[in-house]
């Protein structure tokens, strides 16, 4: 979805933060498209945090600008604040009180009149699947509605874009694909959602576009389908031999196909590259030098490949 105005969700020039010595942002190029569900992707302690708290006024840059729905978040934090909804990684809910009253309450905060704060309510709790729970105290709910209710609190004043610090990170698989599921709903309503992670395969499905940052440096933005499908297509195997593993790894060494081998429980995931390298190419490497092969499977090579490929140029 793009806007009337062209002006995008998030732009940054040059964005950096210093916490005393350490840079913990530097030199941030960032631009985010209206419509976009967008991956902010990197290890722990690479920046994600750092620049969401930016983006959210909580936090100010030490250089550099950020702009929000074309808005600076310095000069004009006031009203950036009235246009998202930012949800921390660690945000405490008040256990004692009910679902009910815990959004009424952030809906007074954003002085929504009685009328509008009641008809919110009642949206954003059948949005984030929550109507059933109006009643019950947060501490009695699953950690997984308590999340969601976090999400329903950010959306309470209808915010364009939505800043998620890891808004799935602690979740079951199940409470995982619920908060997913969500997130795309959404999308589709037009909001803008900026979600970080350091778990890159659950973005891959959910994101249209995707940043990696690495030591407070963007190394990669673009499309997340552009990341996997890139030249440098990996494939990934496991392989397991009755013995000869060190037979196996030094074959496999010597091979240009074979990017990177690591010891995976009682098996080797053994990475390859190019187009021709497949499981035909690793069985006859390892078959013909008389090894016993015992398995050989291929297993999902997602962003982690590629991110760890990226981050290893850039940190070498
Ligand atoms: N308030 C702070 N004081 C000092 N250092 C900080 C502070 N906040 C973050 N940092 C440091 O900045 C770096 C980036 O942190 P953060 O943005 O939280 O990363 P992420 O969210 O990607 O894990 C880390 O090295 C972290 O220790
Ligand atoms: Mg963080």
């Amino acid at each position: 979805m793009s806007s009337a105005t062209g002006i995008p969700a998030v732009q940054t020039r040059s964005l950096s933060r210093d916490f005393g010595d350490m840079k913990a942002l530097y030199a941030l190029d960032l631009r985010v498209e209206r419509g976009d569900l967008f991956g902010f992707i990197g290890s722990n302690g690479a920046g994600k945090t750092t620049t969401l708290r930016i983006l959210s006024t909580f936090l100010t840059p030490s250089e550099g600008q950020a702009e929000v729905l074309g808005m600076d978040v310095v000069r004009g934090a006031e009203q950036v604040r009235h246009r998202i909804g930012y949800m921390p990684d660690f945000f405490g809910v008040y256990k004692d009180m009910e679902v009910l009253e815990y959004l009424d309450f952030f809906g007074a905060c954003y002085r929504l009149p009685t009328a509008r704060r009641e008809r919110m309510v009642g949206e954003v709790l059948e949005l984030v699947g929550l109507s059933a729970k109006k009643g019950a105290l947060i501490g009695a709910l699953s950690r997984g509605m308590q999340q969601r209710l976090g999400l329903a609190r950010v959306l309470i004043h209808d915010p364009e874009l939505l800043l998620l610090d890891e808004p799935a990170s602690g979740l079951d698989p199940r409470a995982r694909i619920e908060m997913m599921a969500i997130l795309q709903e959404l999308q589709k309503m037009g909001k803008t959602i900026i979600i970080s992670s350091h778990i890159l395969s659950e973005l891959q499905t959910l994101c249209n576009r995707c940043a990696i940052i690495e030591r407070g440096r963007l190394i990669y933005s673009g499309p997340i389908r552009g990341v996997r499908l890139g030249p440098e297509q990996i494939r990934v195997y496991r392989v397991r031999l009755r013995d000869g593993w060190d037979r196996a790894r030094e074959l496999l060494r010597q091979r240009p196909e074979v990017s990177a081998i690591e010891p995976a429980e009682g098996a080797l995931r053994v990475s390859l590259t190019g187009p021709e390298a497949d499981g035909s190419l690793l069985s006859s490497i390892l078959v013909g030098a008389g090894l016993a092969l015992q398995e050989l499977r291929e297993e999902e090579a997602g962003l982690e490949e590629v991110f760890l490929r990226v981050t290893r140029g850039e940190t070498q």
